[in-house]
C-alpha cells in the first residue's frame, strides 16, 4: 500500500482546502430548516464554492453523482442525492457531505449532522456517534495504528447499543479525493492494512452509525446508501493531518468546540 507524506507545500494546501470545507458547512447551517428541499441547500452549495471560494464541489460528476453534495435523511446511510421535491421536515436528522476540491488541486471533505425540529432518538444517535469521531480523533498521533481507530468507535457505538456500518469507511485524502489507506470504523482490518501512522498522512474519519443492524443497502438510483433494516443512521466527518505529536482537524469549523485535543 503506498500512503503518501505529504510535503509541507502540500499540508499548506490541505489547510486552506479543509478550511474551505468548514466555510461552506458554517454558510449553509442557518439555511437547514423545516420546509427547505434539499435540491435548494445543493444549489447554495455549488453557488458558494464555485463563485465565492473559486473552488469546485468534488462530488459533481464523480463516478457520475449528480449533485455537488450529499444529503442523507434518517435512514440513509450515506450518499443521498439532493432532490427539489425533498423537503425538510421536523423531527428529520440529516448528515450534510461536503468535499471541496481548491483551484490548487487538494480536496477538503468533511460533514456533519443536522437535526430539524426535535427528536430525543435522532440527537441521542447524532451525539454518540459525534462522540464515536472525536475520540477517535484524540487517539490519532504518530505510531497509532487505523485499528487502535476502529476499536474505540466500535466502542463507543456498541456499548450505547448501536451498530457501526461496515459497507463505506474513511479514507486517504490530498490530491485525490479517495487515497490509501481505507480508515475502518470497525475492527475489520487484514494485518497488512493495519498501517502505524506518521506525521504527514492525511485522511479522513468518517463513523456512520446505526441505531439497528450495520447492514446496508444501495436504492435502484445507484447511490443512496440506507439500513437495511429501515433504522436511524449519522455520521460525521473530518479530514485529518497526522502531526509530529498528535493531530490537526483540517476541516474544524470555527465554532466547534475541539478542546479535548489540548493536552
Ligand atoms: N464525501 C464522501 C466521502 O466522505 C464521498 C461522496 S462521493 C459522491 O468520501 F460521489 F457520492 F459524492
Ligand atoms: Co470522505
Ligand atoms: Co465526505
Amino acid at each position: 500500500m503506498n500512503v503518501p507524506i505529504k510535503t509541507s507545500d502540500e499540508i499548506e494546501k490541505m489547510r486552506e482546502a479543509g478550511r474551505q470545507a468548514a466555510l461552506v458547512l458554517e454558510m449553509l447551517t442557518p439555511h437547514v430548516q423545516a420546509g427547505t428541499s434539499t435540491g435548494k441547500l445543493d444549489r447554495l452549495c455549488y453557488d458558494f464554492i464555485v463563485n465565492e471560494l473559486g473552488s469546485t464541489p468534488a462530488p459533481l460528476d464523480y463516478h457520475g453523482f449528480p449533485k455537488s453534495i450529499c444529503t442523507s435523511i434518517n435512514h440513509v446511510v450515506c450518499h443521498g442525492i439532493p432532490d427539489d421535491a425533498k423537503k425538510l421536515k421536523k423531527g428529520d436528522i440529516m448528515n450534510i457531505d461536503i468535499t471541496v476540491k481548491t483551484s490548487d488541486g487538494y480536496h477538503g471533505d468533511s460533514s456533519m449532522m443536522f437535526i430539524v425540529g426535535e427528536t430525543i432518538q435522532g440527537e441521542r444517535l447524532c451525539r454518540v456517534t459525534q462522540e464515536c469521531l472525536y475520540q477517535s480523533i484524540a487517539a490519532v498521533k504518530p505510531g497509532a495504528r487505523l485499528s487502535d481507530l476502529a476499536r474505540v468507535i466500535e466502542t463507543h457505538a456498541e456499548a450505547n447499543g448501536y451498530s457501526v456500518v461496515r459497507d463505506f469507511c474513511g479514507h486517504g485524502i490530498g490530491a485525490g479525493f479517495h487515497e490509501d489507506p481505507q480508515i475502518l470504523h470497525y475492527n475489520g482490518y487484514a494485518p497488512e492494512a493495519d498501517i502505524e501512522l506518521a506525521a504527514g498522512m492525511c485522511f479522513t474519519i468518517e463513523p456512520m452509525i446505526n441505531v439497528g443492524d450495520y447492514r446496508t443497502k444501495v436504492l435502484r438510483d445507484g447511490w443512496t446508501a440506507v439500513t437495511k433494516d429501515k433504522s436511524l443512521s449519522a455520521q460525521w466527518e473530518h479530514t485529518l493531518l497526522v502531526t509530529a505529536t498528535g493531530v490537526e482537524v483540517l476541516t474544524a469549523r470555527a465554532d466547534e468546540d475541539l478542546s479535548f485535543l489540548d493536552g
